[in-house]
């Protein structure tokens, strides 16, 4: 096992940059965020809220998502079966006692991580389980628990969450999942009508077909 010192000294120079832009960016004004996880990957123009917490450090967010505030992304997990759940019995603690490591149960309190596709709204206090894949386009409503994966474009809410509505009829989720707007450069982007979808998949497929002709 590498020391601590060493741990965070390689923890630094690892590239998140992107996640320590945006979070400078856009929520300076947060009393405290917590990227608990160093290297989890934020693409661009993505954004957290205070008291954002994503627990496994291979969790993956896309572009242009919006994370509200107190948004937990892996929440982590301890024994269920054990006599106790608590983690004294089974972890080398950072804080309070520690038994000796032969009296430690093992426990493999390794959680998948969650990744969260691209243009996804996570609404405020929202709590999504280890090991969730959240789809493109998707929202999840405020205070939910996401227990299961979240198809593309729908909307869920409540605990556990459930499916409210998709956001567009499946044509139009197929055409924008092809597609794949976020991966475009800005410039090529700003200019659609964002509030009108059909016309958007419209200039899209114009835009895609001229890219793949200029090739
Ligand atoms: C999920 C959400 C996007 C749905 O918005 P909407 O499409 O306008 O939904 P409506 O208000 O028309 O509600 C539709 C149904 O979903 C239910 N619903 C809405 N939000 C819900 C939520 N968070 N949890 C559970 N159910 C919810 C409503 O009760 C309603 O149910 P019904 O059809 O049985 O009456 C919105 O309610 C939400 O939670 N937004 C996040 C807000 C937030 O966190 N903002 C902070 C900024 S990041």
């Amino acid at each position: 096992m590498f020391p601590l010192f060493l741990k965070k000294f390689l923890c630094n120079l690892i590239p998140v940059r992107e996640v320590r832009k945006r979070v400078r960016k856009r929520t300076v004004y947060a009393h405290y965020i917590k990227i608990r996880s160093r290297r989890c990957i934020m693409g661009f123009d993505s954004y957290v809220g205070e008291g954002f917490e994503a627990a496994n450090r291979k969790t993956t967010i896309g572009k242009y998502c919006s994370i509200g505030r107190f948004v937990c992304i892996g929440t982590g997990q301890h024994p269920t079966d054990f006599l106790s759940t608590h983690t004294v019995f089974y972890q080398d603690m950072a804080f309070g006692p520690n038994l000796p490591p032969e009296c430690r149960c093992k426990y493999d309190g390794e959680h998948p991580p969650c990744h969260i596709g691209n243009d996804v709204w996570i609404g405020r206090n929202a709590v999504i389980k280890d090991g969730i894949t959240v789809g493109d386009g998707a929202i999840i409503g405020t205070s939910a628990v996401v227990t299961k994966d979240v198809p593309p474009y729908a909307i869920v809410g409540g605990v556990p969450a459930k499916l409210i509505r998709y956001r567009f009829s499946p044509d139009i989720i197929e055409a924008l999942l092809e597609l794949r707007w976020w991966d475009l450069p800005l410039e090529k982007i700003q200019h659609l009508p964002f509030n009108d979808v059909p016309r958007c998949v419209e200039e899209l497929r114009k835009i895609r077909a001229a890219e793949a002709s200029s090739k």
